[in-house]
């Protein structure tokens, strides 16, 4: 196999680092392979935050649903979907007044630039997670990035139409950590010919047996199979309310209903 691909094939999350912080040179290297990726139209809606400052690092580590390792991180990135930037750029071009002379109306950014603000966002951030990689480098995903908008907005100085939509942790691996493949779904279930197809009653517990076999047995919370487990575990939990109240929220700042 050729190296790229037992790169992708060999990362897992990383959540315990080494003491060896992470160079500038790395960093930028980083950042760099981030804002390679592809982004639509070419026009880069979204922004990276660096955080190092260690008091940060540790109320986000509280603010994320409580996961001490993400204080521990040399750096953690934020990646924001942006409009701001454009629209700024877009009052500076007065663009108002010229969709006015033809007699348009301007729009405001909506769902449809959130969700491309928000896949370029991501896309930069899978980059930045491989390229971290191919400089022996962990990462960690951190999706509750999107919980506690107003604790976020202000401590991040966050504008409105900017949406905190993914969280990186980066550092070193230890000498002793062990590296460990966490095992996917089989591809039958998850890729279809040509269009979709929902899957049969069998099916479906073919694909989850494996889990239900090694969680159901050992819970705690009286869950009978895996799919009660699970709800139980993510979706009816407070920090998924939380997630929900929080994203709601953003949405409202992000389409400016939140100044009316
Ligand atoms: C959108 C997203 C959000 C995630 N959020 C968290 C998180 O908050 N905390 C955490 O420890 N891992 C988080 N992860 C990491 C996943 O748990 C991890 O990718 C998954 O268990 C598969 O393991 P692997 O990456 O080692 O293959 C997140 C991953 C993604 C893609």
């Amino acid at each position: 196999m050729n190296e790229v691909f037992n790169l992708i094939n060999n990362r897992f999350s990383l959540r315990r680092y080494a003491e060896q912080p992470i160079t500038e040179e790395d960093l930028n290297l980083i950042l760099e392979g981030a804002m390679r990726a592809p982004t639509a139209g070419n026009m880069m809606n979204y922004s990276i935050l660096v955080v190092k400052d260690e008091e940060k690092k540790k109320k986000l580590s509280v603010t994320c649903d409580n996961q001490p390792f993400i204080a521990k991180a040399p750096i953690v990135l934020i990646f924001l979907a942006d409009m701001e930037r454009l629209y700024n750029y877009f009052q500076l071009c007065e663009v108002d007044k010229f969709c006015q002379q033809n007699g348009e109306q301007f729009k405001e950014p909506g769902l449809a630039n959130l969700f491309l603000a928000s896949s370029d966002a991501l896309i930069a951030a899978q980059n930045a997670v491989i390229t971290a990689e191919s400089l022996g480098i962990g990462s960690c995903y951190i999706g509750d990035i999107v919980e506690n908008y107003e604790t976020h907005k202000e401590m991040l100085n966050l504008p409105d139409r900017v949406f905190p939509i993914a969280m990186l942790t980066l550092g070193h691996f230890p000498e002793d950590i062990k590296r460990i493949r966490r095992p996917r779904f089989n591809k039958q279930f998850i890729v279809f010919d040509e269009e979709y197809r929902e899957l049969s009653s069998e099916e479906l517990k073919e694909m989850y047996q494996d889990l239900e076999e090694k969680q159901v047995p050992k819970n705690s919370y009286g869950a009978n199979n895996y799919g009660q487990l699970l709800y139980k575990r993510k979706f009816g939990t407070e920090f998924f309310e939380e997630m929900e109240r929080s994203v709601q929220l953003i949405l409202k700042h992000w389409k400016g209903e939140a100044l009316r």
